[in-house]
């Protein structure tokens, strides 16, 4: 487990060129731990042929939302993986909870999306975590066990990152207690434990802000955020970037 802290900006579908060029430029400036802390920017996909050039020699990291499975083909409306590393993404989120439910994807699909990723040297930001009814129910650990299975047993893991993101948490402002982010950390841990993956990074997604960022990055097993509306204001990054 690498104990850097990882900041992930998921922007969605959010910002035209200029304002991600003023986002990315004000972004720059700010003095942060760099030996600590990695800044990743994951912009629609039409923004990073631009931000590849503003970021050029800087300190942040381009990361995909989302890639296909396959390296092309018939794929009406899809970006393939080659384009991505072409504009040097290092990372890409895949599985994303609004993925999963807007675009029906399953995790034999996602399971695909994280083995070419790691086959072309991109860590894959696997996104894991249940909905209201599953929490209160309780059987969010099972799913969340069978989402990890399914997307990832069995597969020769050099790197990987997991980000888990229970589904009401996202967009919110409701955010789990942290025993419950502590327990399913836990659970992520020791499942990637067994499967002898060595080198990964447990992030949490779901609300995180500025006030709420440092007691959630203090956990034993977090290393960091997959961060949504929060990303697109500089105050607000700022304040996350310069409290690690
Ligand atoms: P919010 O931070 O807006 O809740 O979004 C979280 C998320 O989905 C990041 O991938």
């Amino acid at each position: 487990m690498t104990h850097n802290t990882l900041i992930v900006s998921n922007w969605k579908m959010n910002f035209n060129f200029i304002q991600a060029k003023n986002l990315v430029t004000n972004l720059k400036k700010i003095k942060y731990n760099k030996l600590k802390l990695s800044n990743v920017i994951c912009p629609q996909f039409l923004l990073l042929p631009t931000l590849n050039e503003v970021l050029h020699k800087s300190d942040l990291i381009l990361g995909a939302q989302d890639l296909h499975f396959d390296i092309n083909g018939a794929y009406t409306g899809d970006t393939s993986i080659e384009l991505i590393k072409d504009y040097n993404c290092k990372y890409s989120i895949v599985g994303h909870s609004e993925r999963r439910a807007l675009h029906n994807e399953s995790n034999i699909m996602i399971k695909k999306k994280v083995k070419l990723c790691l086959d072309n040297f991109i860590i894959p930001i696997l996104c894991v975590g249940e909905s209201i009814e599953q929490r209160k129910k309780n059987t969010y650990k099972d799913f969340i066990l069978k989402q990890l299975t399914e997307c990832i047993q069995k597969i020769k893991c050099p790197e990987l990152v997991i980000a888990y993101e229970p589904i009401w948490s996202i967009g919110t402002g409701i955010i789990p207690k942290v025993e419950d982010i502590i327990e399913v950390s836990e659970l992520i841990f020791s499942f990637l434990k067994k499967e002898k993956i060595d080198k990964f990074q447990i992030l949490y997604g779901g609300s995180v802000n500025s006030s709420n960022f440092r007691e959630i990055n203090s956990i034993d097993k977090i290393n960091g955020a997959l961060i949504g509306g929060a990303s697109l204001k500089i105050d607000e990054m700022k304040k996350i970037l310069t409290s690690c």
